[in-house]
């Protein structure tokens, strides 16, 4: 860390002790124009930060560290190319799939563009010959259901995608089954006819044992009902390994790819998406790429100080290293994105849960908090509580649409967006106890009960949320919005130190089922493992 980003950060650190009780209430009375100055808006979307405690000292003080940590040179080097994930010698292209500029983009030479406009045409092929009928099963029947087995960033996205567009699915139906559990795959079964099936392997790297499992059980379900000649007619795969999804066996021609340079979280946008391409047609995902498009030219080409994905991540930064709040509360008001939390949840933490830097040694400040949402109104019933009096503060980003879903249920919308407002204002005005008591008083209690009650009735307030609005969410919209996560994790994950495109968290716990599992079979025993695993497997093996 250089002495200057030290500075930097130790400038933040004092300011936010300077202004930490300093109710965020009283900057609104300060400056009338404190809204404007600190909301954002971009294409339809508006970033109101302005009932955070960053004033316009800590806002250009974000601005420094992120001249200081090269945000824009590194941002630069992402989109060109280069092997940023230094870790696994990668480039990381994403953004190449949803590129709106066709102009060659050259990796070690190659022009990727031809590539990926390749295995798009491929990937619609495939798609509108499913939702046409052209590409049925076995006994001709057109397919009714499509049945994703992925997990991660190979079910995540898509699954997220499906809840979130479901005005635009007019084509079979979509079901995901990501879980090695049974229960995910025999209850997504249960109902579906194995002659109108189809079933899409996707994975990126086609050796994910729950993926791998779910898919050979999903083989014998079509092999034990319409024969073995009919697996070919009900798969299709999506990976980088072709050569692994040809030997399982799915047909080459049902195959689509995608590479290396896009990470499984960041796969959305690649052949991942075929589950989408299939329900909503080529021409809704081509939208969807297109909204991530404009929103990747944006970060590209604004300016810091009007750059909606730097300005998102400065500020997870002054909550996460500043203010050292652990986690995030992402609450969408819109009940189509019940998903995206979950969805956020991967790219974020998968990220950005890193404890090194990028030249290996321990960072020695936080990095990526948790993050943990549910859709609103209902976790107001659920967890709320906590948020508004609990002894943690948590920074809650609510996401909301300006649009009504439907013209008979405009009661509705309004009732939700008086919702969304009201938790946000709640959280920053809070109810002192005196107006606790009074409130209680007018009510007609006795004044010592009112006494000791009032203090439960006490919120604190200065509790910071963010308020992230759209007008619709539409396919292109929630192109830039999935866009604008991702970029606010590059951008944290610039000012932490640290690589945000690998994940070897994962693999400890890989490694340790593999060994485990012929314990679990009871194929083999193990007399150094420590009691409470073998006392576990003693206890689940018996019956
Ligand atoms: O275990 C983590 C992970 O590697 C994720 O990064 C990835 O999205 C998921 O597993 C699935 O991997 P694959 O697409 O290779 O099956």
């Amino acid at each position: 860390m250089t002495t200057r980003l030290n500075s930097i950060f130790d400038q933040l650190s004092t300011h936010w002790q300077t202004v930490k009780t300093r109710p965020i209430k009283d900057l609104f009375k300060a400056n009338q124009n404190r809204f404007a100055e600190f909301s954002r808006h971009h294409d339809g979307m508006l970033l109101d930060f302005s009932k955070s405690a960053i004033d316009e000292k800590a806002f250009d003080l974000l601005l420094d560290l992120a001249r200081e940590v090269e945000l824009e040179a590194k941002r630069d080097a992402m989109f060109r190319g280069d092997r940023i994930n230094k870790t696994e010698n990668r480039a990381v292209l994403h953004t190449a799939l949803r590129r709106r500029d066709q102009s060659p983009l050259l990796l070690d030479g190659h022009n990727i563009m031809v590539d990926i406009m390749a295995e798009r045409k491929k990937m619609f092929a495939l798609a509108e010959g499913v939702r046409s009928g052209k590409i049925s099963g076995s006994t001709g029947r057109a397919f009714t259901d499509i049945v994703n087995l992925g997990i991660g960033g190979s079910d995540l996205g898509p699954a997220m995608a499906t809840a979130a567009l479901a005005p635009w699915h007019d084509g079979p139906r979509l079901h995901f089954v990501s879980n090695v559990d049974g229960a995910h795959l025999a209850d997504t079964l249960i109902d579906l006819d194995p002659a109108t099936t189809l079933f899409i392997i996707a994975s990126k790297t086609f050796t994910t044992i729950e993926t791998m499992t779910n898919a050979h059980s999903a083989r014998r379900f079509i092999a034990e009902r319409l024969g073995d000649h009919a697996v070919a007619d009900h798969f299709m795969a999506v990976t980088t390994a072709l050569d692994k999804a040809v030997d399982f066996p799915v047909r080459a021609d049902r195959i689509t790819g995608f590479w290396d340079w896009v990470g499984g979280r960041y796969s959305i946008w690649s052949s991942i998406g075929l589950p989408l391409a299939i329900a909503f047609g080529s021409k809704n995902f081509e939208e969807f790429l297109d909204g991530a498009g404009v929103l990747d030219e944006h970060f590209v080409n604004a300016p810091l100080d009007q750059n909606l994905p730097a300005l998102f991540g400065l500020i997870g930064i002054w909550h996460r290293m500043i203010c050292d709040y652990p986690t995030r509360a992402l609450i969408p008001y819109d009940q189509r994105l019940a998903r995206f939390p979950a969805y956020v949840q991967q790219l974020d933490m998968e990220s950005n849960g890193k404890r090194v830097a990028l030249d290996g040694s321990v960072l020695t400040k936080p990095s990526g908090p948790i993050v943990w949402g549910e859709p609103g109104t209902n976790s107001q019933h659920a967890f709320f509580q906590l948020l508004h009096q609990g002894t943690d503060i948590i920074p809650v980003e609510f996401l909301i649409a300006a649009k009504r879903e439907r013209a008979d249920l405009e009661d509705h919308h309004e009732l939700l967006v008086a919702n969304c407002l009201a938790q946000s204002e709640a959280l920053l005005i809070g109810r002192t106890e005196e107006d606790a008591n009074a409130q209680l008083i007018a009510r007609g209690i006795s004044p010592d009960t009112a006494k000791s009650l009032a203090p439960h009735r006490v919120f604190t307030g200065n509790r910071p949320s963010i308020t992230l609005a759209y007008e619709k969410l539409d396919p292109a919209q929630l192109g830039a919005l999935i866009a604008l996560y991702e970029h606010r994790v590059f951008v944290e994950a610039a000012v932490f130190g640290i690589n945000a495109f690998d994940q070897w968290g994962v693999e400890l716990g890989k490694e340790l089922a593999t060994s485990l599992l012929p314990l679990v079979k009871g194929k083999k025993s193990d007399p150094h493992l420590n009691g409470s695993t073998a006392g576990l497997i003693k206890f689940l093996t018996k019956a």
